[in-house]
């Protein structure tokens, strides 16, 4: 790992574990882009750029043999030649938008400085990492742009940020402030993006790359269930095992752009970022701006490798906090068993027969304060509804204590009610627009958190809350996407910079209260997974992956997931059936191997089972903790597709590959199957496995080359966990 700079050449050498990527200052001062893939020998640099041998006709020459249009380039303007995708451009108080970046200087630097106000990846020894920052400049408005760039000892990731500066005299406007671009020497790439919809979030996508623009965005003022900030390019028949494959993830939980454009020569410039739609923003003489960070992953060894690095890097240096590195509590939900209507006598009879089964947390949902007896009320009046509590909420806290389960609770603080007190004191601390309709999505608005007033509001609220009673687990939902942006307290010429204010606000609120209460569990949600992405993920280790709890829709959903984020960050529970999201009825033992491949829990109503259910279920949570440390903490390698075929299947792997969990699944009942083998991966060949229910013994070795024979079962939606353990 390291960061060379090969003065002579003018080169930066950039060293991530297996990984390197090089760039150079050209004659002229620009930043180009070299290479980026397999680890090459330092100091042999035969492949610099190539000099511009041949015409271009409609590409304008910066110099006598560098056209900007095709020159590869890390930071690419628009104005001056390049008309492909820009990661940047600027306003000047004349009008114009031409800008041009050159060189002034550069430093490595030990370790990862931190990102101001934004989250990022981490390093906890400054020996873990090296940065680069090149400083270029645009000379005639003193704009300033730091790119910075870390290499990481222990992952083949690379990540990018920029800080814009304005050291010039005149007030600047940003159009547009992308985190990274690329552009790769080829076009001959499949593009994967993970889309879909509420209850159908981070479907597989997958395309080869056309000439043209292509590629995924929100527009939402969230990432988004639509679209995931993720994108890869495939080498041509790059799969799950092999073929290079480029990960680009943005550790951003706003609208965001992240496209593929093929240009006429046949190359691709991938580029990442906040949206530039509906964004701008003012920098006034000294200002910066800081963009998010891009995470570059390189893999040589397929999909399954890039999700690993982004798995180990994203659990053990962007999740932080207590619970990073603990194993989370198998938890009971009232939501899908009550919705709003329950009493604590119903949430004590829950908690209790959860305890009975080894449930070792209570988690209240929506619908315990204000009025809320249903969706139409009471975001904004975080105090309890004496109606459905009355005794309160530490009563109830201390009534489930008392069986021996910790206590977690539900809020949406980022919403407000046009029904409850809050809006009629504050009508104005949504976000709005002067004199247009303020529309609403069950039936809530934002809460302005560009604001600060609203911001120490928020903090407070929640915060007397979380101290008022031993409160060990919040889960913080986000029920709908942002419309009428716009904030009461910004001037005109800053109301486009609101949706992005809004993140930052949201971030500094997100800090204040997790880091005041450092020993809660966190779990992000948004209308299930709307907004899972690594910039959540940094505040709060997990997020509820989809209010989608059916096994069959999840295993799609999971699967989809685990294209980036690992297993330890997936909240999965069992629902009842049939299901309420689409009615289907799947066995409870396969609705508890699809959410063992999470963080654990139910969410039903414990009260109606049979003493058979509850037997049942009282096995299905001893197991899940004889094996949450290695599902949470452990190698997940995809073995099967839900996107490609009826099976679908994946091993969890601990990391000195002593034991294993391999989770097995066939959705319909197949009439005459033929000779099936399911090959396994991630053990170690040379090692002997047992396999916990036959007790057969197996090679490593055996296991990956000769693989298992199909689980055996009748019917429809049967599943396996199958536990291996080194002998
Ligand atoms: C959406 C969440 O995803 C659900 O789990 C539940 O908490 C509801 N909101 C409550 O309103």
């Amino acid at each position: 790992m390291g960061i060379r700079y090969d003065a002579e050449g003018q080169i930066f050498h950039l060293t991530a574990q297996n990984t390197s990527y090089l760039l150079q200052i050209t004659e002229q001062g620009y930043l180009a882009h070299l290479y980026w893939g397999r680890k090459l020998r330092p100091g042999h640099y035969a492949h610099t750029l190539q000099k511009r041998d041949y015409f271009v006709s409609f590409s304008p020459n910066a110099t006598p043999d560098v056209s900007l249009d095709i020159l590869p380039q890390e930071y690419p303007a628009f104005g001056a030649g390049d008309f492909r995708n820009p990661a940047y451009q600027v306003q000047l108080e004349n009008g114009s938008t031409v800008s041009e970046f050159v060189y002034r200087e550069h430093r490595i630097l030990k370790g990862k400085p931190q990102l101001e106000a934004l989250p990022a990846t981490y390093v906890e020894e400054d020996s873990e990492a090296e940065t680069l920052e090149i400083v270029v400049e645009d000379k005639l408005t003193g704009l300033e742009a730091v790119l910075s760039y870390t290499v990481f000892e222990r992952f083949d990731a690379i990540t990018r940020s920029v800080r814009l500066i304005n050291n010039g005299k005149e007030s600047l406007r940003l159009l547009r402030a992308l985190s990274a671009s690329v552009d790769m020497p080829h076009a001959q790439y499949d593009l994967l993006h993970l889309s879909g919809s509420w209850a159908r979030e981070r479907h597989i996508q997958k395309r080869p790359l056309r000439p043209g623009m292509q590629g995924v965005e929100s527009r939402r003022g969230s990432s988004s269930h639509m679209q995931n900030p993720f994108i890869a390019l495939l080498s041509q028949g790059a799969g799950e095992t092999h073929g290079d494959v480029y990960g680009f993830s943005l550790v951003y939980s706003g609208s965001f752009t992240a496209q593929a454009e093929v240009d006429q020569m046949f190359t691709a410039r991938v580029s990442i970022g906040i949206n530039p739609f509906d964004f701008t923003w003012l920098l006034n003489p000294g200002e910066s701006f800081q963009t998010p960070e891009a995470v570059l992953v390189y893999s040589p060894e397929g999909l399954g490798g890039m999700s690993r690095t982004y798995h180990k890097l994203y659990r053990t240096r962007l999740c932080r906090g207590t619970y990073r590195d603990k194993e989370r509590p198998v938890l009971i939900n009232n939501w899908e068993a009550t919705y709003f209507n329950f009493t604590a006598d119903k949430i004590e009879a829950i908690a209790k027969v959860g305890t009975e089964l080894g449930i070792e947390l209570f988690v209240l949902d929506d619908g315990w304060f204000g009025h809320r007896d249903s969706d139409n009320s009471s975001l904004g009046d975080w105090f309890v509804d004496r109606k459905k509590l009355p005794e309160g909420l530490e009563d109830l806290v201390a009534r489930v204590n008392r069986l021996g389960l910790g206590f977690g609770l539900w809020f949406e603080p980022e919403m407000i009610s046009p029904d409850s007190e809050l809006y009629r004191a504050h009508p104005d601390w949504c976000l709005h627009v002067p004199g247009r309709r303020r529309s609403e999505a069950r039936q809530q608005l934002v809460l302005d958190y560009s604001r600060q007033d609203v911001r120490d509001y928020i903090v407070k609220t929640v915060s007397d809350i979380l101290a008022s009673a031993p409160i060990t687990y919040v889960k913080w939902d986000m029920n709908r996407n942002m419309s009428e942006i716009g904030s009461a307290l910004l001037p005109a010429e800053r109301q486009r910079e609101t949706a992005h204010r809004y993140m930052l606000g949201l971030y500094e609120v997100l800090e204040r209260i997790t880091s005041a209460f450092p020993k809660v569990l966190f779990e992000s949600c948004s209308g299930g997974g709307g907004r899972f992405d690594p910039g959540m993920l940094y505040y709060m280790p997990q997020t509820w992956t989809s209010d989608d709890s059916d096994a069959v829709e999840r295993l799609k959903i999971q699967y989809g997931t685990s294209i980036v984020y690992p297993v330890s960050t997936m909240g999965a529970h069992v629902s009842a059936v049939p299901n309420h999201q689409v009615g289907r009825v799947t066995s409870l033992e396969t609705r508890a191997n699809v959410a063992m491949a999470g963080n654990f829990g139910y969410e039903l109503d414990l009260t109606v089972f049979t003493e058979e259910e509850k037997a049942l279920v009282k096995a299905q949570v001893a197991q899940y903790k004889e094996i949450r440390h290695l599902v949470q903490f452990g190698d997940q390698y995809r073995l099967l597709s839900p996107f490609e075929g009826n099976k679908t299947a994946w091993i969890i792997v601990s990391e000195d590959k002593t034991e294993a969990a391999l989770f097995f699944f066939r959705v319909l009942g197949e009439p005459y199957p033929g000779q099936f083998r399911l090959r396994l991966a991630g053990l170690d060949p040379n090692k002997d496995y047992k396999l916990a229910d036959s007790g057969e013994v197996y090679g490593g070795d055996e296991l990956m080359e000769l693989g298992l024979p199909e689980p055996k079962g009748y019917g429809d939606f049967q599943s396996a966990l199958v536990l291996l353990k080194e002998v």
